[in-house]
């Protein structure tokens, strides 16, 4: 059985993820706090820390770390550009430095402009935003490593659990249901991903020994309100709460890709489906009423 050490266990992704993985292989789950489960091996470790990396590593000994860990605030990365090169790029470089096994990177469409999205694993980056910047300096390093590695890059990842605070489809879901009017973008695009879908692809990939920069996204390309009507739909909440805008009336520091999302073409080339939106949401809620 491969021993997989999971950074960022307890995030949105990684949530889906452990749930998915535990069984099929002995994984040790790592967080800066971490949730105790009962059934799985947890170590604290903060990956800006390169001593706890490497005792970490040395002590479980993995075949695969899956590096899920990041600073993932958009707006944070853009006013803290130093926090977001010690987690995203020193934190990346720290693991690499202690593991010579497979490292598996999850990455981001905001690698990208946005001028002429959805984007194919062969398009060049070109990151308009920290964020964006530091995970392709990750990216760079990962490449770099002489480990053998698989970049999956996603978007705009949902799903409705108690710990996911970043999680659109929790905002929106939350805010209907209080009756909190919502103001949601007309002009950003991509195809939004459930982490359940991305979990399942994560784990064929690993299967299959896939390696090499990998695009994993939702099966509609949509921009954000479609997206919001459409879980107005599902849950059966009031979408006349649901006004349109355009990014820039947002005043965000952090300026964001519109046209981003990612191709799902070479993926479903082999074999690899991405999940339809409708069915995903379907299942969030079936899921919450059990
Ligand atoms: N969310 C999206 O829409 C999206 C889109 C594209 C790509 N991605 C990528 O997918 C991956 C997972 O994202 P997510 O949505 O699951 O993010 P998330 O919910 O924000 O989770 C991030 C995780 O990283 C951990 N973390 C942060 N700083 C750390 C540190 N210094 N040391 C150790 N752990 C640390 C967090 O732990 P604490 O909670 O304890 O701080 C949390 O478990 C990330 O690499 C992200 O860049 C996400």
């Amino acid at each position: 059985m491969n021993r997989i050490l999971i950074t960022g266990a307890s995030g949105q992704l990684g949530s889906a993820v452990t749930k998915l993985f535990i069984g099929s292989y002995d994984i040790l789950l790592t967080d800066f706090v971490f949730p105790k489960d009962g059934k799985s091996r947890f170590e604290k470790m903060d990956i800006t820390d390169e001593n706890s990396v490497r005792k970490t590593i040395k002590k479980f000994q993995p075949d695969i770390i899956l590096h899920l860990a990041a600073m993932t605030d958009v707006d944070g990365c853009e006013l803290n550009p130093q926090k977001a090169n010690d987690v995203n790029v020193r934190g990346t470089k720290n693991l690499l430095e202690h593991f010579d096994g497979k490292f598996v990177f999850i990455s981001t469409d905001y690698v990208f402009d946005g001028n002429s999205g959805p984007y194919s694993e062969a398009d060049t980056p070109s990151p308009i935003n920290e964020y964006g910047r530091s995970k392709l300096l990750a990216e760079n390093i990962v490449m770099d490593s002489g480990n053998p590695w698989l970049i999956v890059r996603t978007n705009v990842v949902y799903d409705y659990t108690e710990n996911t605070q970043a999680s659109f489809v929790k905002w929106v879901v939350d805010s209907l249901r209080n009756d909190i009017p919502i103001l949601v973008v007309n002009d950003q695009w991509n195809n939004p991903t459930w982490t359940v879908a991305l979990a399942s692809a994560l784990i064929e990939m690993i299967e299959k020994d896939f390696l090499g920069v990998w695009n994993y996204g939702g099966a509609e390309y949509i921009h954000r309100l479609e997206f919001a009507k459409e879980i107005a739909k599902v849950f059966e909440l009031n979408k006349a709460l649901i006004s349109p805008c355009r990014t820039q009336e947002l005043n965000q520091p952090a300026p964001r890709p519109l046209k981003g999302g990612l191709s799902t073409k070479k993926i479903k080339h082999a074999g690899i489906e991405p999940y339809l939106l409708r069915k995903s949401l379907e299942e969030i809620r079936k899921k919450m009423t059990l």
